[in-house]
């Protein structure tokens, strides 16, 4: 049943009783031995080789000195003046004072829902509880609890600061398991991991053989991964009577998710937050004495961000909010204001965050404020970055003995992290430009004034246009709450809202789940992969289940790039496809890149496809921007032009030059670092699969089959396809399904393309008025035919036909050797 590619199956290793076979990689098995004498280990769950199986008395014997080692090193700690230090902190969270009530609820039932304000100790503390009183009474050898974090960099903090309350080193009885990383050990008892780590093991251990609690922390979030593996455990419930799960929220909609689970008991928190002053823009505008001008809001980002504006412009469909904020605004009064700050409403920009106004906001906080840190919500890395370079230019805030600038972010290195949970030195303002990752996953505790944004990126995504997209959202008043919450930690505070009340009473009570405002293709292999039946069936039992019409587009698109057979099972690819957590049709081209020994600039255009558009344009030098992206754009294609664009970068980069580079050619420096640091990121999962061994390595020596590229961009972006008719003067457009389509004008195939090109594969189109197709690569009769969906030959015959032409057949011999190699590999 289990297929495991080569590189897995050499990884897994057996355990048994004290011994430890050979482990190639350090401390990254997940072992849990059980009383049957079967070893479970993150890549599945492996019988013991007969002759080497303990007796379930040996076993027990084992698992009962390992009790009494745990049980001896936790009371020495606690007995020690260090850990009765740590013990008189952990005290002092509200969480310590519920000990009692959470343990005897989780003895008591199997499911209960924890919640209470953030900061109050429910990571940190509830797992603990459950180790602590596992090991008091010497059955720490046996309990196996797993904590899931909705993000990567949640899992490590959290598991580094149980460690240290713990007094432990990290894969002691504490660890943790993030895709690529991990610490854990033999006596791991506890371990944070991402809820992708934990939906990867039920691939394969589908009853999470040995595991004792699952802890689903910060369900609130609604988290698509979270409501699908919430699912998932609710079924497995009555079938692992002893397994106990435990929900753990921060805000109070709770009563949801105990209904779920068939009124699992509520244990709630009460915490306590100083008052926090709240302000909106009108306020912010009156007391900093500021002043909008249409002029300041269009350059805040800098000249780059304005670029970016411009760029993505037709990208943008307006969502309801956005447009309920607009109405709002229009209707608004702002009567009780001066004229000055009524004149700066009227000029405000809903669509851009204003630098300037932060800039100035946190002048007005470090020359006036009390002492205290300032939290600073903004929506990504690029916003945080661009602030930051901004902030750094500044009299005040760039003097680092006066401000401290600090960043907290998804991607930022562990390094860094540890920084943002110091004291600055007395005298000095930490400042932290963080994204909603400091909403709730990661406290800082010194926090006296937060500056919101007012916007959070979030995929959203209409099953009628079946278009997704990335974009600052307006965030809903919950999230405003906890946002304002975060400045009355430590003393009372001050909120800065940077949109007025009335934005404000326009938002939504609550975030859409993500489950409702993504495709759902990936979810659906992963829903095949478990083998939990009907995807339809399967998802009418989630929380709140997704639309009909939303499942049925990602099935049917499934089967057309031929990851999921007729009778909606998964074919061989759409199993490998499984194992690389991103869109298939990504999943698809580094696949196939990686067998046609393409894969370094495939890794490249992968990389560009998941960040913001490289090229700029800014509106005043759009002729210049044009001319130098010409430059990289001969072959009738954006994704090689992107390719050569990074080329270029990372030669000049080598030279110390990266940075005139990007200058000179209208490129964004800080697309290229993502590409760059992306590339690595794919590549390493590539390996982490097994689907390329090692030597394979990333060549980065430039030279590569263009075709060979364009027939692998061509097989990942299938059925993203639209004929080139030609008419009298020139050509026009077409898709099967959407009729006359046109280019975006970014496109370099907007301009001057060669009618000789039959057909564009497509990343993304786009609904303003009519249909627009971005990203664009023009390919020939042969690659669509070998490399478009030829799993099903139907659709490309229906392509064909509709271009009424006849197909001039035409096969090198490379292509067609080529060919033969693929379907080998697929059959
Ligand atoms: O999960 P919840 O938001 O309820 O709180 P938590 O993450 O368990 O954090 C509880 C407290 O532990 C925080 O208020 C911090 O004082 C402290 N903490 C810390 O000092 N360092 C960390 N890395 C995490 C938490
Ligand atoms: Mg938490």
């Amino acid at each position: 049943e289990v297929l495991l590619p080569p590189g897995l199956q050499k990884r897994v290793d057996y355990y048994l009783g004290e011994y430890i076979s050979q482990k190639p990689r350090g401390m990254d098995a997940w072992i849990i031995p059980s009383s049957d004498g079967s070893i479970a280990t993150d890549e599945g769950l492996f019988e013991q080789p007969e002759p080497l199986a303990p007796s379930k008395a040996a076993m027990e014997k084992i698992t009962h000195k390992r009790s009494l080692k745990m049980h001896s090193e936790q009371e020495t700690w606690q007995e020690s003046e260090e850990g009765q230090k740590m013990l008189k902190f952990r005290k002092s969270l509200p969480a310590y004072k519920e000990k009692d009530a959470i343990l005897n609820a989780i003895s008591n039932n199997q499911v209960i829902i924890i919640s209470g304000e953030t900061g109050c100790g429910k990571t940190t503390q509830v797992p603990q509880f459950i180790l602590e009183s596992e090991i008091d009474s010497v059955r720490g050898g046996m309990c196996n609890i797993i904590c899931t974090q909705p993000r990567k960099i949640s899992a490590i903090s959290v598991s580094e600061r149980v460690a240290t309350e713990r007094g432990e080193m990290l894969g002691e009885t504490v660890g943790y398991k993030v895709r690529l990383e991990g610490v854990r050990g033999m006596d791991t008892r506890l371990l944070f991991c991402t809820t992708g780590i934990l939906l990867r093991r039920l691939l394969i251990d589908k009853t999470l053989k040995g595991v004792t609690h699952v802890i689903v922390d910060e369900v609130h979030e609604r988290g698509i991964n979270e409501d699908f593996l919430l699912i998932v455990l609710k079924d497995l419930l009555p079938r692992r009577p002893e397994l106990r799960l435990i929900l753990m929220s921060a805000t109070l909609d709770a009563d949801f998710f105990s209904s779920y689970f068939s009124g699992a008991p509520l244990v709630h928190i009460p915490g306590f937050t100083y008052p926090v002053r709240t302000h909106f823009l009108e306020n912010v505008l009156e007391t900093t004495g500021y002043r909008l001008t249409p002029h300041n809001q269009l350059d805040d980002y800098g000249i780059e961000k304005s670029w970016k504006m411009n760029k993505q412009a037709p990208r943008k469909r307006k969502s309801q909010i956005a447009s309920a904020v607009e109405d709002t605004i229009r209707e608004a009064n702002f009567n009780d204001y001066s004229p000055q700050t009524r004149e700066s409403l009227s000029c405000w920009n809903p669509d851009c965050i204003n630098f300037n106004l932060i800039e100035n906001l946190l002048d007005y906080i470090c020359q006036n404020g009390k002492p205290g840190a300032v939290l600073v919500f903004l929506t990504g890395w690029d916003d945080i970055s661009a602030l930051k370079e901004k902030l750094q230019g500044h009299r005040i805030l760039g003097d680092t003995s006066r401000a401290l600038l600090l960043t907290c972010h998804g991607s930022m290195a562990s390094s860094e992290q540890r920084l943002i949970f110091d004291k600055a030195e007395d005298g000095v303002r930490k400042i932290v430009l963080a994204t909603n990752i400091a909403e709730t996953s990661i406290t800082i505790d010194d926090v006296v004034f937060v500056i919101d944004c007012g916007k959070a990126k979030e995929t959203s995504y209409d099953a009628l246009n079946n278009t997704p997209c990335l974009l600052p959202s307006w965030i809903s008043k919950v999230l405003a709450k906890q946002r304002r919450g975060r400045a009355g930690r430590v003393q009372p505070g001050e909120c800065y809202h940077l949109y007025p009340k009335c934005v404000y009473d326009a938002f939504a009570d609550y975030q859409l789940p993500e489950i409702l405002r993504t495709p759902l293709q990936s979810l659906c292999l992963q829903i095949k992969s478990l083998k939990l039946g009907s995807i339809s069936e399967f998802l009418s039992r989630a929380l709140q289940a997704p639309e009909s019409l939303a499942v049925q587009n990602a099935i049917e698109h499934l089967k057309v790039i031929g990851a999921l057979d007729g009778n909606e099972n998964l074919t061989p690819l759409g199993r490998y496809l499984t194992m690389l957590p991103m869109e298939p049709k990504l999943g698809k081209m580094l696949l196939l890149g990686s067998m046609l020994h393409c894969l370094d600039p495939i890794l490249t255009i992968v990389a560009g496809l998941s960040v913001r558009d490289p090229f700029l344009s800014p509106l005043e030098k759009k002729d210049l921007a044009e001319a130098a992206k010409a430059q990289f754009s001969h072959d009738y294609s954006d994704h090689l032009a992107l390719l050569r664009a990074y080329q270029g970068w990372k030669d000049a980069e080598r030279d110390l030059n990266g940075y005139e580079y990007c200058w000179k050619n209208f490129l964004s420096a800080q697309s290229m670092k993502a590409i760059d640091s992306l590339r690595t990121e794919f590549y390493l999962l590539l390996k982490d699969t097994g689907l390329v061994d090692s030597n394979s390595a990333i060549y980065n020596t430039w030279s590569y089959d263009e075709h060979l590229v364009r027939a692998v961009i061509c097989y990942g972006l299938y059925p993203g396809v639209c004929s080139v008719v030609p008419n009298e003067k020139s050509f026009s457009l077409k898709t099967m399904e959407d009729g006359q389509v046109l280019l975006h004008s970014n496109s370099v195939n907007a301009r001057n393309f060669d009618i000789a090109f039959p057909w564009l594969v497509f990343n993304e189109k786009i609904k303003v008025n009519s249909i627009f197709l971005r990203d664009s690569t023009a390919v020939s009769d042969s690659v669509l035919l070998l490399f478009g969906g030829s799993i099903q030959k139907g659709d490309v015959d229906g392509h064909l036909k509709m271009r009424g032409g006849y197909l001039e057949f035409f096969m090198s011999p490379g292509l067609a050797k080529m060919y033969q190699s693929l379907r080998k590999e697929f059959e």
